[in-house]
């Protein structure tokens, strides 16, 4: 196993004076699905805002301790944070696809980033749609517009939009909290297969979701990491007190 992203005692403070990280220390594990689960408030998305410095558009106060990601510290103010952002994309909770065809929706990206050729354009959406396991469903009306098709169809073409840029790691933050059970196991079980060729951080919505993806399992509450194992030890043989205790039910 290799490290993707290393995170070193990265603490970060809200103006407000919330202090949502304390301390954090955790490494993130190449071609793996890495959970960072927990209660509510405890410093979750402000984590994987950091990861690919979204926080940079918060109102964050200080941030110290460094994040090494390809032997740099992206917490450094050289760093390109668009690259950073191509390779460390983000999926968020509700499906958010651009008022644009699907086809439009997959290539705005590379767009952007220059890309021109017609041919290039169409293997990307093919390829990213197929990794997303939403081919099958859309070749067939991809100049319909992304709001036709349903929830869990969103979501997916939100992540083939990430995975058309070809990104090194692709953060989740609890991307099937609005979905239903059957679109939830596909995105599940794509995750899953994605972990082959990307690095995986997922945010999960609830702990059943964390035991059944987490090939390693951070435990977040109130601004600290209690507790991080690999899934099979920490969901089977929590070490400390407060992880039992929401890993079985006892809170949360
Ligand atoms: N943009 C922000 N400005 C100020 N405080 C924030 C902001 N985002 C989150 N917080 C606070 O930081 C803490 C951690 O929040 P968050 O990272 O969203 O946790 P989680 O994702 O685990 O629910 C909470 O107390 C929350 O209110
Ligand atoms: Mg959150």
């Amino acid at each position: 196993m290799s490290v993707k992203i290393s995170v070193q005692n990265l603490t970060l403070m809200y103006s407000d004076g919330v202090e949502s990280l304390r301390d954090i220390s955790i490494d993130v594990i190449e071609n793996a699905v890495n959970v960072f689960f927990g209660p509510s408030g405890g410093g979750k998305s402000t984590l994987l805002r950091a990861l690919n410095r979204l926080n940079d558009l918060a109102d964050v106060a200080t941030a110290v301790g460094s994040i090494i990601f390809n032997g740099k510290n992206i917490l450094e103010p050289d760093t390109n944070i668009i690259e950073l952002r191509r390779k460390v994309g983000m999926v968020f909770s509700r499906p958010a696809p651009l008022p644009l065809s699907i086809y439009e929706n997959i290539i705005y990206g590379l767009r952007l980033m220059g890309e021109r050729s017609k041919a290039v354009l169409d293997q990307r959406v093919e390829q990213a749609l197929r990794q997303a396991v939403l081919w099958d469903e859309v070749y067939d009306r991809l100049n319909d517009p992304a709001s036709a098709i349903s929830g869990g169809q969103q979501q997916r073409l939100c992540i083939a939009r990430v995975l058309a840029l070809e990104p090194e790691v692709i953060m989740l933050d609890e991307p099937t909290s609005a979905l239903d059970p059957v679109s939830t196991a596909k995105i599940e079980g794509m995750l899953n297969e994605l972990k082959s060729r990307f690095t995986i951080i997922l945010v999960p919505h609830n702990v059943q979701q964390a035991a059944r993806t987490a090939d390693y399992a951070g435990f977040f509450l109130q601004s600290k990491l209690v507790e991080y194992a690999p899934g099979k030890e920490l969901f089977v043989n929590p070490k400390v007190k407060e992880t039992q205790d929401y890993v079985t039910g006892r809170f949360g």
